[in-house]
């Protein structure tokens, strides 16, 4: 968590470091600080709150010089406030440094420091990697930021800048993402590509272990533990700016909502050859050399991952276990070396989804990441990648990743039938051509949305909502509800339909308002049943529905229908009503959408 930028050059260093944290507030927005080497001293300002609270105090005296680092702030250690913003710096004043991570022995290195007099001025894990600078300082920054490493236990991409070497910038990378951007007479550092880019579009993605000292002209990268210089290759990248902006929406998300049909169009692309086979060019899998198949991600890419389960289960008939990845690496799960370990990961640099990974390998079993960020540690670490092409999201509630990841899933889970021979010709070619159908049938949904914000109106003021259905529908459910929680605060609750009589229907009352999915025609007559169940309550229910399903209207007060498709493929379809629902319920309460309170896009701790 946390995003760090960085820069040595020429130019304005505030502009070009207050305009990184912009891009990389998705990352955490307690906090944001900037320190600029001002001639040859070191000047830090940094404020609580939103970059736009450190904007206004930089309006009033702005920091001048070519040289500085930057953070913006996901509060671990230590609650929000100035004291505790990095960039964080020792009693002299000499050094500043900006972290993203958590230093897991930092108690007791901070106690050994106070007793040799350290006097620390914030709560935070980070202050005592900056007085370990200072107390080790030998005249030489780089090897003394080698021997403070070797002190440190935890995760750190660090920037470092000193006064007394004011002509270098050293970036650190273990256990968190940072990549080096590379320019002419000037280079960058940053939590993510997408603080870089407007810059240049050649970067270095560090790996765990790298140390690498910047400056202008030139750019080292050495191994942190013994100085042994090692080459890394630079990474071209072929996303634009105009990919990062928000492209006339107003917000991030709803961008991201209207992606949906170019980037389901993207990951599909060169996937499906002219004989209606899918493709994974160098994805060398044979499922006879494994006999079960996990599914592991965290949130959103969990709920991907309850699709994935379903495709791949009736598609091959390989069983398919689906896990948080939080709860996979403690329950000693039974993976070994017949397992195929998948793991879904927006950002590649989730540390619960990581550990996973790492806890698949130890245990033998082959591991394919589905990612879509193909330069992310997940990525690197794994044996298979397959990329989804939905670019960068911004956003904080992702939206285009999951269809891109369930995209992703339909094309592995027809893949692996026809590898091991499970899937009739007919029926493989009917499966691609509804895939195929699928982004111009999110359009049409996407073209239609003004039912939905009169039902995000007309919900914007409860204090509960739950999201029913059964089978598929029940996972989208479970990611509906997810989506509304996440940006609108209402209290919601995703139900299997049939698991309502169970106990939960105790919390259906006059006006409740209960979303009903139902897209699986052959479960149809079954969710009707679960609906009159909650209506004879005196639920209000909007039903989401296929378009042949006109008969709905008898049963519910508000349909929305959805185009007919394969009923594997709903999910894509149905999720999207649920996406517009939540961002029109949050507009209309005037949240701050893109951000939403108490949340990181990338959660890089455990
Ligand atoms: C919700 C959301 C999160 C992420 C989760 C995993 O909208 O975005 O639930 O899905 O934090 O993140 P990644 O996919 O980056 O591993």
């Amino acid at each position: 968590m946390c995003g760090i930028v960085g820069y040595i050059g020429e130019r304005d260093v505030q502009q070009i470091l207050v305009n990184g944290l912009s891009k990389l507030e998705y990352r955490g927005y307690d906090s944001a600080g900037i320190a600029v080497m001002e001639e040859d001293q070191l000047t830090i300002e940094k404020a609580e709150g939103r970059l736009k609270n450190l904007k206004g105090k930089l309006e009033q005296r702005p920091l001048q010089g070519t040289i500085g680092i930057g953070h913006t702030r996901w509060a671990t250690h230590g609650e929000p406030s100035d004291a505790n913003s990095h960039p964080h710096t020792d009693q002299t004043g000499k050094f500043s440094i900006v972290h993203n991570g958590i230093i897991e022995n930092y108690m007791e290195l901070k106690e050994e420091l106070m007793e040799k007099g350290a006097v620390f001025s914030s709560e935070t894990d980070t202050e005592v990697i900056v007085h370990l600078i200072a107390e080790l300082y030998n005249g030489d920054i780089v090897s003394t930021v080698q021997s403070v490493i070797a002190k440190l236990d935890g995760a750190y991409s660090l920037g470092v800048i000193t006064e007394y070497e004011p002509n270098k910038l050293i970036a650190v990378r273990h256990a968190s993402p940072l990549v080096i951007g590379v320019g002419k007479g000037e280079h960058f550092i940053a939590s993510d590509i997408s603080a870089v880019i407007q810059h240049t579009k050649d970067v270095y993605v560090l790996q765990d272990g790298d140390l690498a000292v910047l400056m202008k002209d030139k750019v080292t990268i050495m191994k942190a533990d013994t100085g042994e210089s090692v080459r890394r290759a630079i990474m071209r990248v072929d996303w634009d700016v105009d990919q990062v902006e928000k492209g006339g929406f107003e917000h991030f998300m709803l961008k991201e909502i209207h992606e949906q049909p170019l980037t389901l169009r993207k990951t599909m692309l060169d996937r499906i050859n002219k004989e209606n086979d899918v493709v994974f060019e160098g994805l060398d899998l044979t499922p006879a050399d494994f006999d079960k198949i996990y599914i592991i991600g965290c949130g959103t890419a969990y709920h991907a991952g309850l699709i994935g389960k379903n495709v791949i289960e009736k598609l091959t008939r390989i069983p398919v276990e689906v896990d948080i990845a939080s709860e996979f690496r403690y329950r000693d799960p039974i993976v070994n070396d017949k397992s195929l370990v998948i793991v879904v990961s927006q950002s590649g640099e989730t540390a619960d989804t990581l550990a996973a990974l790492q806890e698949s390998h130890r245990r033998g079993a082959k591991v394919l990441a589905i990612t879509n960020v193909p330069s992310s540690t997940i990525a690197r670490d794994a044996d298979y990648v397959v990329p989804t092409m939905a670019g960068p999201e911004i956003a904080v509630a992702s939206t285009k990743a999951y269809t891109a990841q369930l995209i992703t899933f339909y094309l592995l889970g027809i893949y692996l039938a026809q590898e091991k021979g499970t899937l009739d010709d007919l029926y493989r070619v009917s499966l691609v051509q509804a895939l195929k159908e699928l982004p111009m049938q999110v359009e049409n949904i996407l073209d239609d949305a003004y039912e939905l914000k009169l039902f995000a109106q007309s919900i914007k003021n409860k204090k509960n909502l739950f999201f029913i259905g059964r089978g598929l529908d029940f996972a989208v459910a479970l990611e509906g509800s997810l989506k509304l929680k996440e940006i609108s605060y209402i209290h919601s609750e995703a139900y299997a339909a049939g698991e309502l009589k169970h106990g939960s229907l105790a919390l259906v009352e006059e006006g409740t308002p209960i979303i009903a999915l139902i897209t699986q025609q052959d479960l149809y007559e079954k969710t009707v049943s679960n609906i009159k169940e909650v209506k004879a309550r005196g639920a209000d229910v909007m039903g989401i529905t296929l378009e042949v399903n006109v008969d709905l209207f008898n049963v519910v007060d508000e349909v929305c229908f959805i185009p007919k498709t394969n009923a594997l493929f709903t999910p894509i379809l149905s999720v999207v009503p649920l996406q517009l629902i939540s961002y029109y319920t949050s507009l209309a309460l005037g949240n701050d959408i893109d951000k939403p309170r108490n949340l990181a896009k990338s959660v890089t701790v455990e």
